[in-house]
């Protein structure tokens, strides 16, 4: 089988991208019946894969196979919160446990009880709250913050990475007792570099899906346009795949796609952990780019009304277009966290647009 619908996903997710899953290329295949081996055991879930290959996907698959399948599926983003508010917002809190806490609140834990608790990027867990996992997965049970009594828990983790958790361990920033607790089933989603027969599948997949919600005529490919997609490196994955498919959709004539329309940007198809950094790309070969200060210097000259603010929109909102609309790569191209970039995303109104 390599087309699974979710009969419950669009209650479940926001994305109704979320209710198909393409698994077409060996390796896939192989993948998913792994998947299908693993997710009706009760085993803590460790998901291992670059930006884009469908982690949280998976998770849901896995939670949809298990006989928890009926119970909530509750998603947390471990980057998303604040070093002080992870600890409330996993494990809840009494009224009164610190300034601001005006009613007493359950904690994710809590919500998922009974089912399944996806952890994404738990690599960025601070490494006291990796203290307090580890101990409400031994003793399945959780103390909300400014409480003593324990609430019995029954959940199942799943947890995701896209950083090697092996290396954080070595560099202290991840707690190895945890690590070999999480690592007690895994699940690596190879790179769709490494899983070429999905590229053309999930293409069609997207076009169809995108056609429809644009309420278009049902495009294809031109033989071109796929040759084009087999051979780009997909540095951005699924997720890459799918925002330039939707792209092209936009931009393209007769409801065909020629290659175009599709804007790929290559990088080097490198590992999360070693930092990606796009090749510069000069406009027309052999003529040098104006420089920054070049640039800058117009800018001053032209007397911009608020000029910082406006320079610094401008590097989130080309940088995010550049990495198309992924949040992760742009955080890697400027070098700064994801948060950071979403954040800046969200006040300049990128997000609200997508
Ligand atoms: N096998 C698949 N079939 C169809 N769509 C997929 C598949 N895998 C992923 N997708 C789609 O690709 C996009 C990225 O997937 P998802 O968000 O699960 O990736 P992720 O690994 O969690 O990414 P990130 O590391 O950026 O959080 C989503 O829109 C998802 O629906
Ligand atoms: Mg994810």
């Amino acid at each position: 089988m390599s087309l699974i619908t979710h009969p419950n996903a669009r209650e479940l997710s926001k994305s109704v991208r979320a209710t198909v899953l393409v698994f077409k290329d060996p390796r896939s295949q192989e993948l998913l019946s792994r998947i299908e081996r693993l997710a009706p055991s009760e085993a803590n879930t460790l998901i291992i894969g670059e930006t884009g290959t469908g982690k949280e996907l998976v998770a849901r698959h896995i939670h949809h196979l298990s006989r928890r399948g009926r119970e909530p599926f509750v998603a947390v983003n471990c980057g998303a919160f604040a070093e002080t508010l992870v600890e409330s917002e996993l494990f809840g809190h009494e009224k009164g446990a610190f300034t601001g806490a005006t009613s007493n609140k359950a904690g994710w834990f809590e919500a998922a009880n009974g089912g399944t608790l996806f952890l994404d990027e738990i690599g960025d867990l601070p490494l006291n709250m990796q203290v307090k996992l580890l101990r409400v997965l031994q003793e399945r049970e959780v103390v909300r913050l400014g409480s003593r009594t324990p609430i019995p828990i029954n959940v199942r983790l799943v947890a995701a990475t896209n950083v090697n958790l092996a290396d954080a361990v070595v560099a202290g920033h991840f707690r190895e007792d945890l690590f070999y607790r999480l690592h007690v089933a895994t699940i690596r989603l190879p790179p769709l570099r490494e899983r070429p027969g999905d590229i053309l599948p999930l293409a069609e997949f997207f076009i169809e899906e995108h056609c429809r919600r644009l309420g278009y005529d049902r495009a294809s490919l031109s033989p071109d346009a796929e040759r084009k997609l087999l051979a780009h490196s997909w540095p951005g994955n699924i997720r890459e795949l799918e925002n330039a498919i939707h792209h092209a959709l936009l931009v393209c004539r007769h409801q065909v796609v020629a290659p175009g329309d599709l804007h790929l940007v290559d990088m080097r198809p490198l590992g999360p952990a070693q930092g990606q950094v796009p090749h510069a790309v000069s406009g027309v070969s052999g003529v040098a780019p104006p420089s920054l200060e070049s640039a800058l210097l117009a800018l001053f000259e032209q007397n911009v009304a608020n000029l910082y603010e406006h320079i610094e929109e401008t590097v989130f909102r080309e940088a995010y277009r550049y990495c198309h609309g992924n949040q992760l790569q742009t955080g890697r191209l400027l070098n700064i966290s994801r948060n950071i970039v979403r954040a800046r995303l969200e006040k300049i109104g990128e997000l609200t647009k997508a």
